[in-house]
């Protein structure tokens, strides 16, 4: 069976979630690899809206065992209100497995995140205020707490006091903030420790296992290509490694056992957060695709920023990750424009380029070239096959599909898991 890897193409939001729902129909295994609650997945089945942070969405379908791998941060307050929400609501979360390499996000490195944005002024970033930053720094600084130091109750101990000895000078000397306590911290994360500690597991061998025995694994990416800390526009990303390849990095399973990768793209642009999103529209047509699109963060519920769809950037998207297909969502979303545009070139310093500058100095300078494309007035939520959409529609979803060099496998037409429409059943079906 086929590994395929779902990773977003512009800057987030991107309904993967649905993308991965689709594909865990016939998948074994649906992991996460990078990130942490700073990610949103929402999946809409029937009347139920399942919005998920940090289990993955995969955890929907019985047959699935659903993987929290070595990549991924963890904040252990949210995963176990997020499992006590998944059973009250009747699904099982048994067959979860959490890595035990995969870090802790503790009270400091929310308090940090909060400081260090204030301390930046101008030039903050926008984060989602989960402590991701200040977490995966640790990390690289190898001075952060690991799942499996945290369900070891006297491992856990001595980290917390190694740890909290130099965060408390940082978070009063630097920013003459409140020191933390630390023995109400070792309070109460025990008992989120004792909640989750049936779920941690050896994942990388657990994967090695599925591979070898030829299960099927979807890889659920969190965030999207141009916030990778790498390929992104940097400083004005996240703090993982969002990109396809970040699903090998941080899941230990090696490059040559992925087949696939789907970039989801939405029919227009959007972005949270500070840092340049050149095809932005700060007019009534960007409030348009807000309202009509629902733009509203699904972790922190702030107002996303809006634009047409930019294709410099999708291609740049779909070479970095190795894009074998791309899933095109919310097209419904585009429907009652007279006219769509799409970005095809920027104009930077008065030169014509269809190559993507990563550098955010550079990208804040780039003024979109569009192509102007008809709309079509119907209400495109009941197609089911690709001769159901307005001629116009099919024609926009082909020139996007040009533009970005790469072919469209699955069209979402609204939220629900039954409006897509799949033009390539191989890919989803591995
Ligand atoms: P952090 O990941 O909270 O550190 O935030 C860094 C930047 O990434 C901010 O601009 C966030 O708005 C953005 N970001 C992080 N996760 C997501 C996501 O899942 N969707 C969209 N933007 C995100």
């Amino acid at each position: 069976m086929a590994n395929t890897v779902v990773v977003g193409m512009h800057w987030g939001d991107e309904a993967k979630g649905k993308v991965v729902d689709w594909l865990a129909l016939h998948a074994d295994y649906v992991v996460r690899y990078n990130g942490g609650n700073n990610a949103g997945h929402t999946v809409v089945v029937g009347d139920e809206t399942y919005k998920f942070h940090t289990v993955p969405v995969g955890v929907l379908h019985e047959h699935v065992t659903p993987v929290v791998a070595d990549g991924c941060v963890l904040d252990p307050k949210i995963v176990v209100g997020e499992l006590a929400n998944l059973a009250q609501r009747g699904v099982s979360t048994a067959r979860l497995k959490i890595s035990g390499s995969a870090h802790v996000i503790m009270p400091w490195h929310r308090l940090l995140d909060a400081l260090e944005e204030q301390h930046k002024g101008d030039r903050k970033v926008g984060t989602t205020g989960r402590g991701i930053g200040p977490c995966y720094a640790d990390k690289m600084s190898r001075v952060g707490i690991r799942m499996a130091d945290l369900i070891d109750p006297s491992r856990f101990r001595a980290r917390l006091a190694d740890c909290l000895k130099l965060k408390n000078a940082i978070i009063t000397k630097v920013f003459d903030a409140e020191p933390l306590d630390e023995s109400a911290i070792f309070e109460e994360y025990s008992q989120y420790a004792a909640s989750i500690a049936p779920f941690v597991a050896d994942t990388d061998a657990i994967l090695a296992e599925a591979v070898q025995s030829d299960a099927s694994i979807v890889f659920e990416g969190a965030h999207a290509t141009l916030l990778d800390i790498d390929y992104g526009t940097y400083p004005f990303v996240t703090s993982s490694h969002c990109v396809a390849g970040g699903a090998s990095i941080g899941t230990g399973v090696p490059p040559t056992a992925i087949d696939r990768v789907i970039a989801v793209a939405k029919a227009y642009t959007t972005r949270v957060g500070a840092g340049p999103c050149p095809t932005e529209l700060t007019d009534a047509i960007g409030d348009k695709i807000r309202e009509r699109g629902n733009e509203y963060g699904t972790t922190t519920g702030r107002p996303r920023r809006c634009g047409w769809f930019d294709a410099v950037a999708g291609r740049y998207a779909a070479r970095i990750s190795g894009a074998t297909a791309i899933a095109v969502t919310l097209l419904d979303v585009l429907s009652t424009f007279d006219t769509l545009k799409i970005c095809t070139a920027y104009s930077i310093d008065g030169r014509k380029t269809r190559d993507f500058p990563a550098d955010a100095e550079i990208l804040a300078k780039a003024e979109p070239i569009f192509e102007e494309l008809p709309g079509w007035p119907d209400d495109i939520t009941a197609a089911r096959s690709f001769d159901d959409l307005p001629a116009n529609a099919q024609h926009y979803v082909s020139r996007l599909a040009d533009l970005v060099e790469t072919p469209v496998c699955l069209i979402g037409v609204g939220p629900r898991r039954d409006q897509t429409i799949v033009l390539d059943r191989e890919i989803l079906e591995g």
